[in-house]
């Protein structure tokens, strides 16, 4: 063939691999709300960086008359782009195209995506918008999510995985996203659930439609399965360009260093202001948090789920960090089941790529109840503690208000290795609040007394003297230092900076046991 009929003939395949499964199922995609596989590309990567790979593999099924429909590309595109300039692989999937389900050679354009992605030492984004298993494929296409799942798993720690739920996703196939980094999901448009709305109603006689059974929502806020919901694909998509700002490429480099123009010296008088007098009275720690970082600029993570911790990524200083921090205006900040979970799983995140920790800790002890109990607290919330426990990054705490109880030791304390432990002034550092403390100590002596009530306040006063106060835990070292909170922001950044060159590791180990 003459190089120019070869040409034509791979410009003619170049446009059909373009169109997927046509203009007309595109329309019905954007009459949903939704956008191309290829536009979502455009919008997540930066101008014509897209590199596309494998764009002329078709399927290889025989069964139900598949041999006469083959469409190049096999309904994902696979390729590899840039955010701001730095690499990432990706994968978008056609719901044009057999509703995007996945067939062995779908599944093996994904595969070789994730391998290059280990290779190369770049995160994986995929963009998920699929029928799930091609019914057609049977079990080869579930040996495809197999595939799929070993390598999410063995990159897990290794590359950023960063999964976008922008259509169905049911079955099995929840289960990708699920181990990955961090899943975005769309309003009204995506879908997590192992089993739909109709199975649920033959089994359990529930009547439930699919966003209510696994929106966005739902899943950001109640499951905890979704990291973040947004409105619309493009916000989805902005965020996760976003997100990079603060993660490394793989679990070998740093983090990229933020913008670094706020005041490394600044103070904040504000933060005099923020915490109440009144230690029961509720404030905002994001106030706090957005007043300390650079730029007031936080990433928050699963901001709808466990509200009662925040977790999110910021810059102090120009250092990426990972903060976690105990949220006193939900359930007083307690830690529970949901925000253990929640934490550990972040704090794990940042630990494996690097990224140090800063803990704002006012907490007053882990949530008591029979539903905390039953549900299995302890094993949740030693989840928390063992991946503070853990982490070798660097890791500051600043003690703002209450440490009270096991909470004390599980946020990050001296004695689990964290670096450097500040307190505010009005700090409590104790076993527990003055109130607990007096009914389990005094009980008897309040009872015999002919005014319990001023019995009661007069122990509860003597506690606070003796106890309520950060410099028990300063006498011992327990605290590195007892700071003006207006200094809070230059004494993270001067601390950040002295860790920087920190080396910490565990024991040699095949890998821990942590209480799942
Ligand atoms: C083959 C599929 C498909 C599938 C959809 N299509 N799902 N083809 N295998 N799994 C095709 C449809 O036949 C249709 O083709 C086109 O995609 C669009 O589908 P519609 O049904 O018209 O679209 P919609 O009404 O939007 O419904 C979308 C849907 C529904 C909710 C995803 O298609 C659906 O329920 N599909 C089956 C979902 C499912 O049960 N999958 C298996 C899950 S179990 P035509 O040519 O007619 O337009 C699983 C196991 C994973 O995935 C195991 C991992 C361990």
């Amino acid at each position: 063939m003459s190089m120019k009929r070869a040409l034509e003939r791979l410009e003619a395949l170049g446009r059909e691999a373009g169109l997927g499964g046509g203009e007309e199922r595109i329309r019905a995609q954007h009459d949903r709300g939704k956008l191309s596989a290829r536009e979502r590309i455009d919008l997540l990567l930066d101008e014509e960086s897209f590199v596309e790979l494998d764009r002329f593999v078709t399927h290889r099924s025989t069964e139900f008359g598949l041999e006469s429909k083959k469409i190049l590309g096999d309904g994902v595109i696979t390729g590899y782009g840039t955010i701001e300039g730095r690499l990432v692989h990706v994968y978008s999937q056609d719901f044009t195209v057999f509703g995007g389900s996945l067939s062995e050679a779908h599944a093996e354009k994904i595969v070789k995506l994730q391998d290059m992605a280990l290779r190369t030492g770049a995160p994986v984004i995929g963009l998920n918008d699929s029928g799930g298993a091609r019914i057609q494929e049977g079990v080869v296409s579930l040996g495809g999510y197999a595939d799929i799942f070993l390598r999410n798993t063995l990159s897990s720690g290794v590359v950023p995985q960063i999964s976008v739920i922008m259509g169905p996703c049911a079955g099995g196939a929840v289960y990708s996203p699920a181990i990955t980094d961090f899943v975005y999901m769309v309003r009204g448009t995506s879908f997590m659930f192992v089993t739909g709305p109709g199975v649920v109603k033959t089994v359990t006689h529930e009547d439930i439609d699919m966003e209510g059974l696994g929106g966005a929502d739902v899943h950001a806020e109640t499951s905890g399965v979704a990291h973040f919901a947004h409105d619309n694909e493009a916000e989805s998509l902005a965020a996760v360009r976003e997100l990079l700002r603060y993660i490394p490429q793989n679990n070998s480099e740093l983090a990229p260093a933020g913008p670094d123009h706020d005041p490394h010296d600044r103070r904040s008088q504000k933060l005099l202001e923020l915490i109440p007098d009144n230690p029961n009275r509720p404030y905002d720690i994001l106030d706090v948090i957005r007043e300390v970082v650079d730029d007031a600029d936080f990433y928050e993570v699963h901001a709808g789920f466990a509200r009662n911790l925040v977790t999110g990524f910021a810059h102090l200083g120009g250092h990426a960090v990972g903060i976690v921090a105990n949220q006193p205006a939900v359930l007083a900040g307690v830690l529970d089941i949901d925000s253990s979970d929640k934490g550990a799983r972040f704090v794990r995140f940042c630990d494996a790529f690097n990224i140090p920790l800063v803990v704002f800790e006012d907490v007053p002890g882990f949530l008591p109840g029979v539903g905390q109990e039953h549900g299995g607290v302890i094993r949740h919330g030693a989840k928390l503690l063992y991946a503070f426990c853990e982490a070798t990054v660097p890791k500051v705490t600043v003690i703002t208000r209450k440490a009270y109880g096991g909470a004390y030791d599980v946020m990050n304390s001296k004695h689990i290795r964290g670096d450097m432990n500040l307190a505010w002034p009005a700090a409590e550092i104790a076993v527990m609040g003055p109130k607990g403390a007096v009914e389990v100590l005094f009980h008897k002596e309040i009872a015999a007394s002919d005014d319990p009530r001023a019995a009661t306040e007069a122990r509860m006063e003597e506690y606070r003297e003796r106890f309520a106060h950060p410099y028990v835990a300063a006498a011992r070292g327990y605290v590195d230092d007892v700071i003006d909170p207006r200094d809070t922001r230059p004494r993270l950044i001067n601390a950040l900076d002295m860790l920087a060159g920190k080396r910490d590791a565990n024991p040699p180990k095949k890998h821990g046991n942590i209480p799942l």
